[in-house]
């Protein structure tokens, strides 16, 4: 019986550059009976970080990639996926952009999480350029990754209040809470359509 859980999930992988609060919340969904993935692969540009130290600690599959250059770094990346046999890539906080090398050799589909309301506040400050600009709501947002940053199609947002008593430490709190019960939420939403 136990063969028989998880015949029909895709292999995942997780692309991380630190915390990983975001690996922790796609693993517990991907152990669910009903869950759509496998994680079987955390693939990381640093090695002393707290989400790799889950990944290790909960036998998942992990690899450095060390960048010095950006084509070799990803042909390496590219080699474990189709080693793995990897259908979908999670990007969760991951500092590295990809180029069109990668998305020319990776065809299956790859998402991202970010923390504004896309299309606002594209790249980095965005709790602090939301504060700034007395919005009274952001959020965050799954998307599609192409090769433009933060650009691809809207897979699922949520909106977060902002307070006036905020800053961009306790707003970013809030914040990733929210990612964090979106990420597999919308995970199941694009892998249902298949
Ligand atoms: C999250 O805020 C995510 O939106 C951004 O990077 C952060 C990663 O956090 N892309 P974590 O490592 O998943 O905790």
């Amino acid at each position: 019986m136990a063969r028989l859980i998880g015949k029909n999930k895709l292999n995942c992988a997780v692309f991380i550059s630190g915390r990983g609060s975001n690996l922790k919340s796609i693993y517990n969904y991907s152990k669910k009976k009903k869950s759509k993935i496998k994680l079987n692969l955390v693939i990381s540009n640093k090695s002393n970080i707290e989400g790799i130290r889950f990944a290790k600690k909960n036998r998942i599959r992990t690899k450095i990639i060390k960048y010095k250059n950006k084509i070799e770094a990803e042909k390496t990346i590219l080699f474990y996926l189709k080693e793995n046999n990897i259908k979908f890539v999670c990007l969760a906080g991951y500092m590295k952009i990809l180029s069109k090398y990668f998305f020319r050799h990776f065809k299956y589909k790859i998402i991202n999480i970010h923390p504004s309301l896309l299309p606002k506040y594209k790249g980095i400050n965005t709790h602090k350029r939301a504060i700034q600009n007395k919005d009274k709501y952001s959020g965050c947002t799954v998307h599609f990754v192409n090769q433009k940053l933060d650009s691809g199609k809207p897979v699922m947002k949520k909106k977060v209040k902002i307070f006036n008593s905020d800053t961009p430490k306790s707003l970013a709190k809030r914040i990733l809470k929210a990612e964090n019960r979106i990420y597999p939420m919308a995970i199941d939403k694009i892998l249902s359509k298949n």
